[in-house]
């Protein structure tokens, strides 16, 4: 039966097979060991930006692990990425000082930012714990996927939090 019949695309079959390349390499790295699950993760969410349900299911079948007990330590730590990220995550903290200082108002207005402009693709907004810099709340951490860099930025209002997202854009379409 062709891949196309039961609704595998040739691009979804060469996704598959780079995915579980990448594990078998990782596995092969770190030995077939439990109680490495946790690197190994790390190692394949670094080079795919998240971790894909099949990643999970093939590392289970390789280490002999249940899926479950993978998907339970995915979802454990807050490192680990269940679903797709956009080019640039902007992490909004809602720790207690920022969230008495308006992180709300500055998520939503990310948020805002993500879906009225074509920036949608390349931006995640989601919410923090604290980033430990508390006098400049609220703060947002701006996380470059693609290189792994890191840039806070403090004290900001809606309206300066939407300025930076439509940087970040400018930045990403490279005008
Ligand atoms: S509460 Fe936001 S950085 Fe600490």
């Amino acid at each position: 039966m062709l891949m196309s019949q039961i609704g595998i695309t040739r691009v979804e079959q060469e996704v598959q097979v780079g995915v579980a390349r990448l594990v078998d390499a990782v596995v092969n790295k770190y030995g077939r060991s439990r109680g490495k699950l946790i690197p190994m993760l790390q190692e394949i969410q670094s080079e795919l930006k998240y971790l894909p349900r099949q990643a999970l299911e093939y590392i289970s079948r390789k280490l002999g692990v249940s899926l479950s007990e993978v998907i339970s330590v995915a979802s454990f730590y807050h490192q680990f990425r269940l679903e797709p990220v956009g080019d640039y995550v902007f992490q909004v903290c809602f720790g207690t000082a920022c969230y008495l200082r308006g992180a709300s108002e500055v998520y939503e207005s990310l948020k805002s930012a993500t879906r009225n402009t074509r920036i949608a693709v390349e931006m995640t907004v989601e919410k923090a714990r604290c980033f430990g810099c508390c006098s400049l709340a609220p703060v947002v951490m701006v996380i470059n996927t693609k290189t792994g860099d890191k840039s806070i930025y403090g004290r900001l209002t809606p309206s300066e939090a939407r300025k930076i997202a439509l940087k970040y854009s400018t930045l990403t379409h490279g005008k």
